[in-house]
């Protein structure tokens, strides 16, 4: 009886699993705050989303890890940087199985750790950014990506985005993007995992969002919508499902949230100590934000609920 009247049911197809690739290594490299989670080798990366093709899991968003950084990223937009010959290599492994979403930010790739260019000030230059996510943009589109996902929260960057694409014969590449991101202090393992620090004990309070605010997340995906966002993301996920139930009934497109590191790492470490039925509750937060409004959920238990499904 409680099958037949449930209301939400957790599916293999709501899933899109975050995996990280890193440059110049043999042996996948684990991160010790994400456990179960690994910087992968290109071809472990292979090994990872085959995988993932043959559980079901439709998507995957890719996020890489250079050799080298400097203050502008340019590794996010070398042909030859770590996602864009990841990229490749996937087209090859699964041809169009596996959507192929790609983070499109600079602060993997940038000395400073901003998601930007960051002025004489200290302070992040928008306008000057979104040239850089531009170029970003292209070079994953050449590479391989099915979806581009701008995580930089600059202004703008939708409108910027869309137009370099189509400019480039790019017009059917969607863009999902990081809508409503807030400051949260739940991305320190996402940090670890792609060797982040911000410099000078930084934060990106001046671009991300106020956790104390909501009707400011709703412009913020208004805005986006407006400038031709395909898909709409809220994250972190389940500190915000509130914004999630207000985006669903707003807009139509599909939208996306994000159990971003931190929330895997707490119910990790809950898990391993005994003191919560992680399986359980993994299933719990997930099933919360789709009942919440979520089509789409980024989550690092991906592989591990596909299993279990
Ligand atoms: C920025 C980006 C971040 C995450 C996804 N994209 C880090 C940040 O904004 O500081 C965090 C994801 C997570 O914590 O799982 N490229």
């Amino acid at each position: 009886m409680r099958r037949l009247v449930a209301e939400t049911q957790l599916n293999v197809n709501d899933l899109i699993a975050p995996l990280f690739v890193r440059e110049s290594i043999t042996e996948p490299q684990p991160i010790e705050s994400l456990p179960g989670i690994v910087q992968h080798t290109r071809d472990s990366l292979r090994q990872e989303v085959r995988a993932l093709r043959d559980l079901g899991v439709p998507a995957v968003v890719l996020f890489g890890v250079p050799s080298t950084k400097d203050a502008v990223g340019s590794e996010a937009w070398n042909p030859d940087g770590i996602v864009q010959l990841a990229l490749r290599d996937l087209r090859d492994e699964v041809g169009d199985d596996v959507v192929l979403i790609t983070d499109l930010c600079v602060d993997e790739y940038t000395d400073h750790g901003h998601c930007g260019i960051v002025d004489d000030h200290g302070e992040v230059d928008n306008d000057a950014t979104l040239e850089l996510y531009q170029k970003a943009a292209l070079a994953q589109a050449d590479a391989g990506a099915s979806v581009v996902a701008p995580s930089g929260m600059m202004d703008g960057q939708v409108a910027a985005i869309r137009s370099a694409l189509d400019g480039a014969g790019h017009e059917q590449i969607p863009i999902l993007a990081y809508a409503a991101k807030y400051a949260s202090a739940m991305y320190g393992p996402f940090r670890d995992a792609v060797d982040v620090t911000i410099a000078d004990g930084g934060h990106r309070k001046g671009y991300q969002q106020d956790p104390r605010n909501a009707r400011e997340g709703m412009a913020e995906m208004r805005a986006d919508v407006a400038e031709g966002a395909d898909m709409i993301m809220v994250k972190p996920a389940l500190s915000y499902l509130d914004i999630i139930a207000s985006a669903r009934a707003e807009f139509d497109l599909p939208i996306a949230a994000y159990q971003v590191s931190g929330e895997y790492a707490m119910i990790k470490a809950a898990g391993a100590n005994g003191w919560i039925d992680e399986e359980a509750v993994m299933l719990e937060t997930l099933t919360s934000i789709k009942r919440a409004g979520a089509d789409m959920i980024l989550t690092y238990f991906a592989r591990t609920v596909a299993e279990s499904l």
